[in-house]
């Protein structure tokens, strides 16, 4: 049986800067899931996944991507810049269309953290021979048609247990990103995603998939439980192969 394994954010390379046509260009925090691996084993060929972080002030200029992107904001906040000018907070899930011109900048006290996710083998800024970006001007797609979509992580309906084989289960509070229709529509099929909250001592029973999975902790910290048991922190990215026992639990004092 293949183990869970645990890799945090900060075990992953960093790239703060790259060159892209000619020119140095800030991005903040890039590390891209790929770099390590055993993430580079389990993740599907055709998605890409890096955790992202802009510093309060610090701007990504305005670019354009010829692929769709996700951007997870799961701390503080920010705004986008481009196409669409919108702040965005910690829950929100944004939904960047291809050709939207889109760029941010962190707010707040400490900006923001993010997961950045793309459907396809290249991450955006994982190379400079191919940095799936462009600062171009481009050929005009009307505006309305490529607006940066935000769903917000409250406007998801909560699922709290679960029933298997007659027996009710907790699940402390999952909200399905698929309940949304833009982001159904947007993610392929192979792929699904939720929020899922553990607060007040809940606990989540160890249980199995037929599924490869990936639990990100993106707030608190807990304890993972199943044959073996131990602390899982903020950044934690939990490899979960298919077939492998893996529950959660937390303490009155923490959540995640
Ligand atoms: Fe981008
Ligand atoms: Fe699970």
């Amino acid at each position: 049986m293949e183990q869970v394994e645990v890799i945090n954010r900060v075990d992953l390379d960093c790239l703060t800067e790259i060159t892209l046509e000619g020119q140095n260009t800030y991005l903040g925090e890039v590390r891209n899931f790929k770099t390590n691996q055993a993430l580079e084993k389990r993740i599907p060929e055709d998605i890409s996944i890096s955790w992202s972080a802009l510093p309060a002030g610090g701007v990504l200029k305005e670019h354009y991507h010829p692929c769709a992107s996700f951007l997870i904001i799961t701390e503080g906040e920010g705004r986008s810049l481009g196409d669409t000018v919108v702040d965005v907070k910690a829950g929100d899930v944004v939904y960047i269309p291809k050709w939207n011109l889109h760029g941010f900048e962190g707010k707040g006290e400490n900006g923001f953290k993010a997961l950045s996710i793309q459907f396809q083998s290249t991450a955006i800024f994982e190379s400079e021979e191919k940095p799936e970006t462009t600062y171009f001007d481009r050929e005009s797609i009307p505006l309305e048609e490529r607006q940066l979509r935000i769903i917000a992580r409250d406007e998801l309906p909560s699922i709290h247990e679960a029933i298997v084989n007659g027996q009710k289960h907790c699940l402390g509070t999952l909200k399905n990103f698929s309940s949304n229709n833009i982001l159904a529509e947007a993610f392929p099929k192979n792929f699904s995603c939720s929020w899922v909250r553990l607060e007040n001592g809940q606990t989540l029973s160890p249980h199995t998939h037929e599924e490869d999975s990936m639990i990100i902790l993106t707030e608190g910290e807990g304890l993972f439980k199943t044959d073996r048991k131990f602390k899982l922190e903020h950044g934690d990215i939990v490899v979960v192969p298919k077939g492998a026992s893996h529950g959660f639990s937390t303490e009155e004092e923490t959540s995640f």
